[in-house]
């Protein structure tokens, strides 16, 4: 298989490329440890205790070498005669889809969800979304001056912004299910996202300034009390607005909402800085702010 084949089909509403005899290789190569186990516990020299705790031992290291051996393992000479891993092929998904260049999934793929998940833990990505609200902190003190009239704001998405859904996409398998609103939905009125603290401390820095915050959410109305309560609940207050999404504004593109949202901020007077979101869809569409800041975020894509 090619590396274009590989990439080419858009929604990824494909088959896993993984279930293929290399996969089956490196998961065999594994499996004679079973056979080392028995062999040393049958040696009568070594303490029976000894036996057991290295089998235990090379059991342990085994699951965990096999889960990195399977992301770095050379899988495919590309077109261009380059040998990819999976770790390579999934890295380049991940940021292909922050460069919008990759659109309308409908979920991860299956061979890279333990790749997302991982990233989605990881150090990295809290390093990475650190520097994206450093660039917000520069912009803010370096950019411009505050008029001080009252109709300075800011732009906030929740989810995944404000908000993390870590937690409940690791129980769904890191984004490899279509997304289900009504089990997202139960997990929003369990009120327990925990809050991205670097985001929380722009939050309060930018309150601090005397600027305006709206929340703009493609959350439902349905979900404000949930939504208010688990962002207090993890320390956010203070907030000028928070507009969820109407009945009305079902029918319409996240893009489309979102933008109409900010068009009515704006005709009452606001001057939209900037805005931070994890999504696109939150991004785009006129008429933008000064400023747009992404977050990282290939767990959905919001059409
Ligand atoms: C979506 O989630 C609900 C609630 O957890 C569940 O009952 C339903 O079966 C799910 N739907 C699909 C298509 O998985």
């Amino acid at each position: 298989m090619t590396y274009r084949q590989m990439i080419s089909p858009p929604t990824h509403v494909k088959p896993s490329h993984f279930n293929d005899s290399k996969l089956t290789a490196i998961k065999t190569h594994y499996s004679f440890l079973p056979f080392i186990c028995s062999f040393l516990l049958r040696k009568k020299k070594m303490g029976r205790d000894l036996a057991l705790f290295l089998c235990f031992s090379i059991l342990l290291v085994r699951s965990a070498v096999a889960d990195w051996n399977i992301l770095n393992q050379r899988i495919w000479k590309n077109n261009n005669g380059l040998k990819i891993t999976l770790k390579n092929y999934c890295e380049a998904w991940r940021i292909n889809v922050e460069l919008h260049n990759i659109r309308n999934f409908e979920f991860v793929p299956e061979e890279c969800t333990d790749y997302i998940g991982k990233y989605m833990s990881s150090t990295q990505y809290k390093v990475d979304s650190e520097m994206a609200l450093e660039e917000c902190t520069i912009y803010l003190s370096n950019t411009f001056t505050l008029t001080g009239d009252g109709q300075d704001a800011w732009v906030f998405d929740v989810d995944d912004t404000l908000l993390s859904n870590v937690p409940y996409f690791k129980i769904h398998s890191n984004g490899g299910e279509k997304f289900n609103i009504t089990s997202f939905e139960e997990w929003v009125r369990k009120r327990k996202a925990p809050a991205l603290e670097h985001t929380l401390n722009l939050f309060n820095e930018i309150k601090g300034k005397g600027i305006k915050i709206f929340l703009i959410s493609s959350r439902g109305e349905h979900l404000r009390d949930a939504t208010i309560d688990n962002l207090f609940k993890v320390g956010y207050s203070g907030w000028h607005g928070l507009i969820l999404r109407s009945d009305e504004d079902n029918c319409k593109t996240m893009q489309q909402y979102k933008a109409e949202q900010r068009k009515l901020l704006m005709t009452k007077g606001y001057r939209i800085w900037g805005m931070i979101g994890s999504q696109w869809s939150s991004l785009l569409g006129l008429p933008s702010p000064r400023r747009t800041f992404k977050l990282p975020n290939s767990l959905y894509y919001e059409p």
